[in-house]
């Protein structure tokens, strides 16, 4: 028998591009995994009138271990109007199969980490006072509370009578009074302290771990003065218990900013759902974008692993396919970590970094040109020969009893 068994959910789109080509890399350094399919997605949704279905869910809870491409979500009235027919005005509605998988298992730590490849053309560049550029090295994880804030999903179009009366009983809901019910959207952001206490915990515990000398509290206390406080008071407490790890305070807006100017200043960062969510994107984008940004949500029992892309619908048709697999092939790298596979994460993050150092195989998105079918005969390298570039780098420099340093890439500040 195996010694793991792994979820694979492929999802939608390119999430069934990408998935089985982390498979194929996991295979060659011996991963001793058995790997069990499990449907997710939109297609789930349309037919069943649940994207996450319970015999999904059931594997989960039984292997404790996922691999997960993309989904595909659309709006609400899209959403209706795609269920297949015998099951519309029936009562189902679409709910986020992620949103539900990390609310479901309590995967309440995001962790993405954000960490350049040298060679990467993709990498942010900054312009010197005296007109030169350098690079700098961008390494940052960033520590996303995955359950709660603004993504709870606690919000209504037309709340009922009894959230508009306990509304009204907070003063600054007055202006709000007036406005009719089909008018009026609210979503709740709620923050709880044991929730909170964890991701910074879990942030704390990261930095030390991997010798980070800093982790900035990333959130809004100004104005968001309950949820983003609490979340702050919860930083404080934490950081009381590592001495030798700084903690920084920004805020959301300024750190967009800031990220541009001194990324290299920043090394692990810890926000909120919504916040965390939206500087793992910015924080990505600097260390070439989605093609590149991996991620894992953490529970106490069960963990998934996955690319922060999406389905990209646009290029899922397109055969050679040409997306960009290393987020999820770091994605299975972290899911290797996770289960103290080291030596072969070690590996195929090498193999990844000698491709891009190299600069012989690149996708479209490495060769800043569109995609779309013109790409391949633009030079372009297709996922598959993505993959074939990475295997060959696997296979000619890494005997697996090759020595190596048992930890993933870490050290920043
Ligand atoms: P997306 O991530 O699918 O695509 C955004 C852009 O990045 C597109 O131009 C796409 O072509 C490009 N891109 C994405 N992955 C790439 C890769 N591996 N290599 C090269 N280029 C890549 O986001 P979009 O277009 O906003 O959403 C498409 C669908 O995916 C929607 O239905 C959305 O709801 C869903 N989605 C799902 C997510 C998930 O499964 N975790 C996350 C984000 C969006
Ligand atoms: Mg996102």
């Amino acid at each position: 028998m195996a010694k793991h068994i792994v979820v694979t959910m492929p999802g939608d789109g390119i999430g069934n591009q990408v998935l089985p080509e982390a498979l194929r890399l996991l295979k060659a350094v011996e991963f001793d995994a058995e790997y069990v399919h499990a449907d997710i997605g939109w297609d789930c949704w349309c037919r069943e009138g649940n994207a996450l279905p319970q015999r999904t869910i059931d594997l989960l809870a039984t292997h404790k271990l996922g691999l997960f491409g993309a989904i595909t979500s659309k709006p609400k009235k899209q959403a209706e109007a795609e269920l297949r027919p015998e099951l519309r005005g029936k009562g189902y509605s679409y709910f986020s199969p992620i949103v539900t998988m990390r609310q479901r298992f309590h995967l309440d730590t995001c962790i993405r980490p954000c960490i350049s490849f040298p060679g990467n053309p993709l990498n942010f560049i900054r312009k010197r006072a005296d007109g030169g550029f350098e690079e700098p090295c961008v390494n940052v994880v960033v520590f996303r509370q995955n359950t709660e804030g603004l993504y709870a999903g606690v919000e209504w179009t037309n709340p009922p009578e009894r959230v508009r009366a306990a509304l009204a009983s907070h003063p600054k809901f007055k202006p709000f009074v007036p406005v009719a019910g089909a008018d009026l959207a609210i979503s709740v952001r709620i923050v709880t302290r044991s929730a909170a206490h964890k991701i910074c915990k879990a942030a704390f515990d990261w930095a030390k771990k991997y010798g980070y000398r800093s982790v900035t509290i990333c959130e809004k206390p100004n104005v968001l003065r309950e949820t983003s406080g609490l979340m702050e008071d919860e930083a404080k407490a934490v950081a009381k218990e590592y001495p030798d790890i700084a903690l920084r305070s920004t805020n959301i807006d300024a750190q967009t900013m800031w990220l541009t100017k001194n990324p290299e200043d920043y090394g692990v960062v810890v926000a909120s759902n919504l916040f965390g969510d939206v500087i793992s994107d910015a924080f990505a984008g600097l260390i070439g974008g989605l093609g590149f940004a991996a991620s894992g949500n953490i529970g106490d029992e069960v963990a998934v692993f996955e690319p922060t892309h999406g389905s990209a619908p646009k290029y899922a048709e397109l055969d050679p396919p040409i997306v960009n697999p290393i987020a999820m092939f770091l994605s299975a790298v972290m899911m290797l970590e996770h289960v103290g596979e080291l030596q072969k994460a070690h590996r195929i993050r090498q193999a990844i970094a000698e491709v891009v150092q190299e600069g012989k195989v690149r996708t479209y998105d490495m060769m800043r040109i569109s995609g779309g079918p013109k790409a391949i005969s633009q030079c372009a390298a297709s996922t598959i020969e993505m993959t074939n570039a990475v295997l060959e780098k696997l296979q000619k420099h890494h005997s697996p009893s090759e020595e190596c340093e048992l930890v993933e890439a870490g050290g920043g500040i």
